[in-house]
Order: C-alpha cells, then structure tokens, then sequence
C-alpha cells in the first residue's frame, strides 16, 4: 500500500501507523553514508556502457546447449558488473584481476551462485530447516553458508527462495518454507540475517529473494507455468515472506520467470516497481531470473531484444541474467530516446552501493591458500548433523516403534535412498551441481546406522534398481543423471526375493525410500506423488515377512504414502538431511536426539489432493457440516497429516489458553498465553502454535491462520507458560474490497496447541 492510500482510510480502518501500512519514511537505510557518497563520485566517471556494463550479469561457464559468451573481453570493457555459475575459485580471481586491472573504472565484480542449503557442508534443504519450525536453525546454517561462499569468492546468494508454495506437484516445493505465510517470513528473515548479519558488510554476503513474485503458484504445479493470483492473495498470502525478507533487510530480490496474472514477472512494473519500491521502500536491485529479461520475447511480451531490455529495465529489473539482453541493447534504446539516462543511472547505483558496502573495492580477491581450510571446518559439520536433527518429522509412531534399541545385531536397510550419497544432500549443492563435487563425504543412512550401532552388529543392505526419472530435465543435462530404464518383471521378482530374504534374516528392518535428489527442484514437477520405481512393492515385501520395520522417507515433496501410512508402524520423514544427514537420521532412529520438526505443508494424501492448505477460506458448505464431511466422494478432503503435525518421543498437554484483553480496540493489542507441559518421562521438544479465525467481516477469512509459534525444550514434567502477542500485525488483512490493510471489528477464534487441528480454543472480541 502507498503512503497516500493509507491516508485515505475509512472509519474500520486503522490510521497508517496503527495498520502497519508501509512508509517509505520509516526503511532503515540499506546501504552506508560512504558507500552512497562513493558510488555517486564513481558514476559521474561512468561512460554510458560502463554504466550498462554493470547491469549485465554475464554467465562465467560455457553451457553445454546454452548460448553463453565468454566474459573475459567484455569484462576488460567495464561490460560485466557481475558472473554467475562460475565456482572455481581460480578461475574467480582470474576473471576479477581482468575486472580489477584491465577495466578503466577498477570497479569489482560480483560472484552470484545459488548457495541455497551450504557449499561444502551441506545443510538440510530449505523445505526441511523450514519443518524444524525454528528460525535460528536456518541463521545458523546459512551464516556457515555465506562465511563458506565468500572466502571462496562469491558474494552474491541467489538465496532465499520464499515463493509460497501449496501443491507439492511444483518440484520446487523443496527449495522454500513450504505453505504458510507467517512461518515462510519467519524462515525470510533469518536467512537475510544468516547471511548478510545486521547489514551488508565485507564479511558477509548479499542475499537475492527469489522468485519475486508468485512463482509457486504456476497453474497445475507444473514449473515456469502461468500464475493467476488476485492481489489479495498476493498480499495476504504470496508477497508477505518477500516483504519480510524486505524489511529484514535483503539487498537484492530475483524477478521471476512466469508470467503473474499476464504481465511477465521480470516485466512487471506493477509488481517491480509499485509494490516493491514504491509501497515497501526497497533500496536494493533486483536481478532477473536466468535468461528472463531475454525470455519477455519468448513469451510474446516483448517484440525483440531491444523492447525486450526496455521492457525489463523499465518495469524495475536492475540486472539481466545471462541473456545480455540489455548488454547488447540497452545503449541503442538510450540513443532511441526509450529510456533516458538518469533512469539507467538510477539502476546502477544500489550495485555500486552494494559493492561498497561488502568491501569488495577494498578486498576484491579470494585468498586460494584459505579457501579449503574454510570449507572444511569441522564444526560446520557438527552444526550440520545438530540442525538435520531438529528438521526431520516424526509423522507416525505406533506402539512406540521408534526408538529402536542400540543392542539391535542383526538390521537389514532397504532402499535406493539408503546408501545414496548423491541424493542425501539434496539439490542445489554448490560442489554437487556445477563444481568438482565428490569432497564432502556425504554419510548416508546405511552408513549412519553402521556408525551408531558399531562393528559388532550385522548391518546388510539392498538397495533394489534406482527410480528412473522418465522425463529428464535440465538438471539430468547438468548433473550428468542418466535415466534408467524401468526393471524387467524378472528383475523386480529377484529384488523382492532379495528383500525377502534380508528381513528374514533380520531383527528390524529400517527402509530408506523416497525421490532422487534430482526429482525435485528446478525443471522437476511431477503428475504423480507415488513413491517412484519399485518402491513400494519393496516396502510391501518387508511387511508381508511380519518383521518389525520403519520407514524413514528422504524427498524434497510430501509423497502418496496411503499404503505405508496403514501398514508401517512408524515413518520418520528426514527430507533431504545434507552432509552429516545418515549420522543424524540414526540419531533420531535410535533416541538420541528426540524429534520435533512440524510439517511446513499440508500432506496430500494423493496428486488429486493438490493444491492443499489448511489456510484456505470457509465457503458455502463447510467440510465439517453435517452431510458435506468431503469435497470429494472418492476420498477424504482432509489431509493425511495436517500442516503443523508432527510427533515426538515424548507427549504434551496444552492448557489454560488466556486472552489477556477477551475484547478489545481495533488498534490494541492482546497478549495470549498458554501452558505447555511435557507429560512423559523424556526431555523433548514441544512447538506450540497459535491460530486465528475471523467470524465475519467485510471479506470471507481463511478457516484458521498461523499467528505465532515458538519451539520450547521440556524436562519431563516440567512446564512452561508461553506469551504471544495479536495485534494489529497479528488481525490485519488486505482487503480486496477496499484495498487496503484492515483490522476489522469482529469476533475472533484463537486456538493454541501442536497443529494446525490444535481445539484449546478461546474468544477475542475486536471493537470499534
Ligand atoms: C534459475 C532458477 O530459477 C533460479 O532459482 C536460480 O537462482 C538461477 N537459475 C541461477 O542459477
């Protein structure tokens, strides 16, 4: 909202700074007094190319299939401000020494990458940092990442990602915080902070919030497809962990690559310019998705690269990644008299500004003789396997299955997951991707459970054929994954023989199955939500021998596990657990380390499922009318295991839930409090969670919405009251028939408990 709408308010609404309407007036300032003065002097030096050359983020690697040039002679042009996909840190310097020598200005370059869960430690993924609904796990593991990127010579995250994202068809579902908003600014914010401290600074790095914005709302979960949101959802729902991350003080933000509600996002003035700049105040740059600004033709948006470098430029996007599109036509829109110049000076200057304000003028090489000694320290590891161990969730645990005994001898693993280090670690890992890759010794299941139990015990492994991921996608291309073919039915009979024959010989199977790494991300959308291959029948084999057996789930994406939910006694969902992941899951599996992440999404019970989320609005028959228990008659609408679900080894009681102020003024704020009691005989984690529902007003409001929630450790028996507070950040909405930010007077449900189903229930009265 602009200053001058909220002025206008009607009698409901609050005045500007009661309803937390943005005021530019009231940003901390992003970058310093000396870098602003410093970049202002450097610019009036800048030729007009010098100038666009700062814009252009050229690519540092050749891509097999990808036009890409190489950087060198346009960078001794003063023709690059920054290289992305470029990790070798060799090859970094040398590209900065041409930059830093040969280029008239000096002016640094600026190393991109997607350092999105660690560089050579490699952190849980982001789908689960955001299930151990702690925040600090996620400054903690993204400080390591961004003091690992820049002693090896990258200053710029592409990182966090915090689209919403409510069907887990969309494959990258595993990259963000999963559905809700109040969590996923949460998660924003401690990433910013993670990375860039309080601010920008010449230890630290800059984030790039990606994908601004909507991006995970593409049509049917299939990725880069179109995204149709009303602007009440993009500001209930979409823009919030993005203004967040904005307000937590990110420098940059990524334009996404789909078209939001026909406008491409990376030509979106609207999105880029009016809400970003104008209503939030953002001071930084936004850089575009990978080939997006080039990409305003291909989706008929722009009539060539010269309208389509105006259209990017105008609409708000600073920096053109890879296509060079605004490197090869910005200067001739300039002489056409499309754009004129102090615009362009406009876009350059927060990229000069930022790199004052990370010191690279001062400091722009990485010291080589450094670099393996920082991406090896030992305790990030350590770190590591602590933060996998507060991600993973319990999501079933009957008759008390887990914890198994460490006097266990004879154990059989199963599973295409269970001894694979190429998929332990997820997606998106730095070395993995486009680097040398093979030096973090990644510890699988198999290995963490050999680990835990010692030599003595008989641990014996089958694997059965790799999942075949039929439609390769561009990270196959990259990583070099070939698709296997699918088993023959003899060869699935022999699987299921050896699998047979391992549990029968076992004390206790653990099976370790879910997606490949490369299953999920960028390019990895799926129709389907089955477990992939043989999977299954595999599980069912297990079963059929009447062994005692767990399921422990590796994945980016909650799948169809109908079958495993009826007939497996417990399922611990580890996600993608990084580097140290085997020695952690094993730490849960064997009660070391008590679970107590909550689930960030909905979990479908099948791909029809989709979207889900327990935010959504009431509607005309409520699922809990009598007669309408379903919006389906082929199954239940519900989830299988609710958003905010998850168990521990210990149990808990909520009680004595307290509205400080049960009725109040719209502009006020109440505190609530509630008692948390662990009633069972072992310390553990408890995440309580608070949700509101408004009654009536002058829009339909989702059934409940997270509003506060705080992870809290518990001896046995001990308790503790926790206080939140709901106020007007807590009430407020954006109103899409007068659209502004409202607290209305109504009645409020509240609920506190450890899910999004939580009963204790109480009142709040809002009045006028
Ligand atoms: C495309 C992806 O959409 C984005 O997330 C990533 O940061 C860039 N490529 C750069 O690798």
């Amino acid at each position: 909202m602009n200053p001058i709408k909220c002025s206008a308010i009607i009698a409901v609404l609050l005045t500007a700074a009661a309803a937390g309407c943005i005021s530019a007036n009231a940003q901390a300032q992003l970058f310093s007094p000396e870098a602003k003065q410093k970049a202002q002097a450097l610019l009036k030096e800048m030729t007009l190319e010098e100038k666009i050359g700062q814009l252009n983020e050229s690519s540092g690697l050749v891509m097999p299939g990808l036009a890409t040039e190489k950087p060198d002679d346009l960078i001794a042009k003063g023709g690059v401000g920054s290289i992305l996909w470029q990790m070798n840190v060799q090859e970094i310097n040398r590209l900065q020494h041409i930059a830093v020598e040969k280029s008239r200005l000096h002016i640094p370059i600026i190393f991109g990458f997607d350092v999105i869960h660690g560089y050579r430690t490699v952190f849980p993924v982001p789908l689960a940092m955001a299930s151990s609904w702690d925040p600090s796990v996620e400054e903690q593991a993204q400080h390591i990442a961004s003091q690992d990127a820049r002693a090896a010579g990258l200053q710029l995250m592409f990182t966090p990602m915090v689209d919403i994202a409510r069907d887990a068809r969309w494959g990258r579902i595993v990259e963000g915080a999963g559905e809700d908003p109040y969590l996923g600014a949460a998660m924003a914010r401690a990433q910013v902070k993670g990375f860039q401290g309080e601010h920008l600074n010449s230890d630290g790095t800059v984030v790039c919030v990606k994908h601004f914005a909507g991006y995970g709302a593409s049509e049917g979960g299939r990725d880069y497809d179109s995204v149709y949101v009303p602007e009440e959802l993009l500001e209930n729902v979409y823009l919030v962990p993005f203004h967040a991350a904005e307000q937590a003080g990110a420098g940059s933000f990524m334009s996404a690559y789909m078209d939001l509600n026909e406008i491409p996002a990376s030509g979106n003035h609207w999105l880029l310019t009016d809400v970003l700049r104008k209503d939030w105040g953002f001071q930084g740059f936004v850089l575009s998705d990978a080939f997006a600004v080039g990409s305003l033709v291909t989706h008929h948006y722009a009539k060539d690269g010269e309208d389509a470098a105006y259209k990017g430029l105008s609409a708000g996007v600073n920096m053109d990644m890879a296509s060079l599109t605004y490197a090869h036509n910005l200067a001739q829109a300039v002489k056409d008299g499309k754009i004129a110049e102090p615009y362009i000076d406009q876009m350059v200057l927060p990229i000069l500004e930022t790199k004052y304000d990370l010191g690279l003028f001062e400091h722009p090489y990485a010291d080589e003789s450094k670099v393996e000694a920082a991406l090896s320290r030992p305790e990030g590891l350590e770190l590591e396997r602590r933060l996998a161990g507060r991600s993973m969730v319990l999501l079933k645990n009957d008759n008390h299955a887990l914890p198994l005994q460490k006097s266990l001898r004879k154990v059989a693993v199963i599973g295409p997951l269970a001894d694979s280090k190429r998929d332990v670690e997820g997606g998106w890992t730095v070395e993995g991707l486009f680097g040398p890759g093979g030096k973090s010794h990644p510890i699988t299941v198999l290995a963490g459970i050999k680990n835990k139990l010692g030599p003595d015990a008989q641990v014996t492994l089958v694997d059965g054929p790799r999942p075949s991921k039929v439609y390769p996608g561009m990270l196959d291309t990259i990583t070099g994954e070939k698709p296997t073919p699918p088993p023959t039915p003899e060869e699935i009979a022999d699987w299921i023989a050896k699998v047979k024959t391992a549990a029968n010989d076992a004390d206790m199977v653990v099976a370790v199955m879910g997606e490949l790494a490369s299953m999920n991300g960028e390019a990895a959308s799926r129709a389907s939500l089955d477990l992939p291959g043989i999977q299954e029948q595999m599980l069912e084999a297990v079963v059929a021998t009447g062994k005692p057996v767990v399921l422990v789930l590796e994945g980016g994406r909650p799948l169809d596990i109908r079958w495993a939910s009826e007939h497996v006694p417990a399922i611990l969902e580890a996600w993608y657990p990084g580097t140290k992941g085997g020695d952690a899951v094993a730490d849960v599996l064997f009660g070391d380390v008590n679970p107590g992440g909550k689930l960030p999404v909905s979990w479908p019970r099948t791909a029809g499922s989709e979207p889900l989320y327990y935010n959504h609005t009431r509607t005309h028959e409520p699922e809990d009318a009598p007669g309408f228990t379903s919006r389906y008659w082929d199954i239940s609408s519900k989830p299988l295991y609710p958003f905010g679900y998850g168990l521990s080894y210990s149990t808990f009681k909520f009680a004595n839930l307290q509205v400080s102020k049960p009725s109040m003024h719209v502009a006020d704020t109440t505190e609530v409090k509630v008692n948390v009691t662990n009633t069972s005989s072992v310390a553990g984690d408890a995440v309580a969670q608070i949700y509101i529902h408004q009654r009536y007003g002058s829009a339909s409001r989702p059934v409940r919405q997270l509003k506060g929630f705080e992870r809290i450790a518990l001896q046995p028996g001990e308790t503790k009251t926790l206080t939140f507070p709901l106020g007007k950040e807590e009430l407020k909405y954006w109103n899409p028939q007068t659209k502004q930010w409202v607290v209305e007077p109504s009645e409020f449900d509240v609920w506190a408990g450890e899910d999004s189903t939580a009963s204790l229930h109480a009142d709040l009265i809002v009045t006028q």
